[in-house]
């Protein structure tokens, strides 16, 4: 069993709460802010509460395991998405913060605690997507960039989300523009080959119907570092049309010219391919 992990800049708050310790957060009684996910056997549920300086989302589990050649009989899913926000940190690439982390074996039952900071002042690009015609353009514009801008950096760490959707997309305005940064990165995992990108980016454009035609090229011209109009604009649209055949849905990101390029996986050059030098680019 692993030590429980508590970040020392919240180790005092917690600590005047009497919440430092994984049993009292286990017995918090609180609303959960989703239905509870019952998909794995167990049941894994997230709630919020709020301390007097910090307000925190509280995800607990039980026996909500996922299996890997690592964890053969499994382990939490929260140990795996723990260990990528540390990974995250370590890459540099924004996402939220852990406060706690801990599991326990009970009997037959195998608990897990992740506690984070809420992203106070920040809020989801879904909510933004929801008012989008109401958004200024320029405003909007700018929001692209950052989730375009945070895609790009998050590839060029050699990561995929794996559930990119704008829900889990968070924005905050700054002077100039808007910063970004990522949650639930429980299904994250390391990036190797283009369809991983194409993956991500896919479901991020299929959950956000509300972008104009205009807004998913300027979108792939951020992605991509690239100019507007650029053929390598075109050739993505493609890749992500055929993504997006395959995964059943109308194409609504349509292709306009036959970029030439086979659909494989494999590591050679390919256009808008981010190098890794580029990787705080
Ligand atoms: N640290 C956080 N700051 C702000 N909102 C959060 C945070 N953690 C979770 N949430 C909110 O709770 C929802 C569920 O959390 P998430 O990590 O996505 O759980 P699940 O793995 O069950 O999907 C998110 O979509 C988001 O709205
Ligand atoms: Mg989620």
């Amino acid at each position: 069993m692993t030590r429980d992990f508590i970040a020392a800049a919240d180790l005092p708050l917690l600590e005047a709460a009497g919440l430092a310790d994984f049993d009292a957060l286990w017995r918090m009684e609180l609303d959960a802010v989703e239905h509870p996910n019952t998909e794995r056997g167990g049941w894994s549920s997230v709630c919020r509460f709020e301390l007097p300086e910090q307000g925190y989302f509280l995800k607990r589990q039980s026996s909500h395991l996922t299996r890997s050649l690592a964890h053969p009989f499994g382990e939490p899913t929260f140990a795996r998405e723990f260990r990528n926000i540390r990974r995250y940190a370590e890459r540099q690439v924004p996402a939220l913060s852990a406060a706690f982390f801990g599991m326990r074996k009970v009997a037959d039952e195998q608990r897990a605690i992740l506690l984070t900071r809420a992203l106070s002042g920040w809020r989801d690009l879904a909510s933004w997507l929801a008012g989008w015609p109401r958004c200024p353009p320029e405003q909007r514009a700018q929001l692209i960039d950052a989730a375009a801008l945070l895609a790009r950096r998050l590839h060029a760490a050699r990561l995929t989300h794996c559930c990119l959707y704008p829900r889990h997309i968070f924005v905050r305005a700054q002077e100039k523009d808007f910063a970004a940064c990522l949650i639930d990165l429980e299904k994250s995992r390391p990036l190797h080959f283009r369809r991983e990108r194409i993956r991500d980016l896919e479901q991020f454009l299929r959950y956000a119907p509300q972008l104009s035609d205009a807004e998913i090229d300027r979108f792939l011209a951020r992605y991509l570092a690239a100019s507007a109009g650029s053929p390598v604009i075109a050739c993505w649209r493609q890749w992500l049309a055929k993504r997006q055949q395959k995964k059943g849905a109308t194409p609504r990101i349509p292709s306009f010219v036959d970029a030439g390029h086979q659909d494989g996986d494999d590591q050679h050059h390919y256009p808008g391919q981010i190098e890794p030098e580029q990787k705080n680019g």
